[in-house]
C-alpha cells in the first residue's frame, strides 16, 4: 500500500499506529518487529498478496510471500509467548463449490489459483500448528470480495500500478485513470452471463476483526481453531455491480466484454449464519452505499493528486 495511509488511520483513530518497514517473509525482520513488541496480547495478520490474475502469473512470489509469511508469524508468536492469531483466509479455499451458499464445513477443493492454494495451505499450516501447540488461539476469518472504502474517505484501497480487483477498476476508468473496464467473460452459467461474488464492505469485514480479537482475549473461542465466513450472503454479478456503480455515482462507464480470466470461478457466496451466531457480526451496510464510499474514495484520490504542486 502506501505510507499515507497511517495518516488516515490517524485522522480517523485519533491515532498513529506504529510502523515498521519490514518483510514478512523475512524472518529477521518478523524478529525484530517481535522482539520490540513483546507485550503485543494478538497478532492480525494482513501482510499476504491477495490477487488471483497476479498468483497465476506470479506464483513463487505468492508462495515466498504468503507460505514463508505464516510460517514466520507463527513461530515468532511461538517464541514470544503471544497466542492469539486472526489470519485473513479466503473463500477461494472453496475452489467452484457444487452448492451454494457456501458453509464453513463446504469441502476445501483443490484451488483454482495459486493465491488461493496459499491461503488453503496457511490454513493447514495453523491447524497442524494448533494441534501441537495448546497454547495457541487462531481464528481465520474466510473473506469473501472485501470492497469499498472508509465514509469519512481518509482510506481506501490504494492499488499499486493496474488494479487487479473489480471495483477499483470501475473507479479508476470512470475518473478517467483507466480507458475501459474489461468484464471478464459474459459465457458463465449465470443468470446474466457473468461471474457471481459476495461484496462485502469492508468497514464490516473490519468489525469482524474486532470481535475475533476480542472473542480470543475472552477466551469465548470453543476450539483453539476457528474459521468463519465474512460476507454479505448474497451473490452479485459483474454486471450488477457495474449497474450500481452506475446508479450511485451517475457516471456511464466504459466497459466492454472479453474472455474469462484465467484462475477466475463461476460464482461463489457465503452462508454466514456461523459468523452470525456465534462470532455475533453481521453484514450491515448496503452494496449501493458500499459502492458510493469507493466511488467517494477514487474522488478524494483525483482531487489530491489535483491539487499536489508540482
Ligand atoms: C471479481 C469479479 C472477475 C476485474 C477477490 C480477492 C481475493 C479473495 C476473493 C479474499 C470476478 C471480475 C475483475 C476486472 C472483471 N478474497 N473482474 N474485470 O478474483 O473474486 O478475488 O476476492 O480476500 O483475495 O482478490 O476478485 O475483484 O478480482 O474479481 O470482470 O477488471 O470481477 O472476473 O468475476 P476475485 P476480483
Amino acid at each position: 500500500s502506501d505510507i499515507t495511509v497511517l495518516d488516515g488511520i490517524e485522522k480517523i483513530t485519533g491515532e498513529r499506529p506504529v510502523f515498521y518497514k519490514a518483510d514478512v517473509s523475512v524472518n529477521a525482520d518478523m524478529e525484530k518487529v517481535f522482539n520490540e513488541n513483546k507485550d503485543a496480547v494478538a497478532i492480525v495478520h494482513f501482510a499476504a498478496f491477495k490477487a488471483v490474475g497476479e498468483s497465476v502469473q506470479k506464483p513463487l512470489m505468492y508462495y515466498q510471500n504468503n507460505i514463508q509469511g505464516i510460517i514466520n508469524i507463527l513461530s515468532q508468536m511461538q517464541q514470544n509467548g503471544i497466542n492469539n492469531l486472526v489470519f485473513s483466509s479466503s473463500c477461494t479455499v472453496y475452489g467452484q463449490a457444487e452448492l451454494l451458499p457456501v458453509t464453513e464445513n463446504s469441502p476445501i477443493l483443490k484451488a483454482e489459483s495459486p493465491y488461493g492454494n496459499t491461503k488453503k495451505i496457511s490454513e493447514e499450516i495453523i491447524s497442524d500448528t494448533v494441534k501441537s501447540d495448546k497454547n495457541l488461539n487462531v481464528v481465520s476469518l474466510r473473506y469473501f470480495n472485501p470492497i469499498g472504502a472508509h465514509t469519512s474517505a481518509e482510506i481506501g484501497e490504494l492499488p499499486i500500478g493496474i488494479p487487479n480487483n473489480l471495483l477499483p477498476f470501475i473507479t479508476q476508468t470512470a475518473i478517467g485513470m483507466r480507458e475501459k473496464l474489461s468484464v471478464f467473460g459474459d459465457d458463465y452459467n449465470t443468470p446474466d452471463g457473468t461471474a457471481i461474488r459476495d461484496y462485502i464492505n469492508v468497514v464490516d469485514l473490519a468489525k469482524a476483526h474486532v470481535l475475533s480479537i476480542q472473542r480470543l482475549l475472552e477466551k469465548k473461542n470453543l476450539t483453539n481453531y476457528e474459521v468463519f465466513n465474512i460476507g454479505t450472503g448474497k451473490g452479485t454479478s459483474v454486471m450488477e455491480i457495474v449497474k450500481v456503480f452506475e446508479t450511485v455515482s451517475g457516471e456511464k462507464l466504459n466497459y466492454e466484454i472479453t474472455k474469462r480470466r484465467p484462475g477466475d470461478i463461476e460464482q461463489i457466496w457465503a452462508d454466514t449464519s456461523k459468523a452470525n451466531d456465534i462470532l455475533g457480526w453481521n453484514a450491515q451496510e448496503s452494496l449501493e452505499n458500499t459502492i458510493k464510499s469507493a466511488w467517494e474514495w477514487e474522488k478524494k484520490l483525483a482531487s489530491l493528486k489535483t491539487n499536489k504542486p508540482d
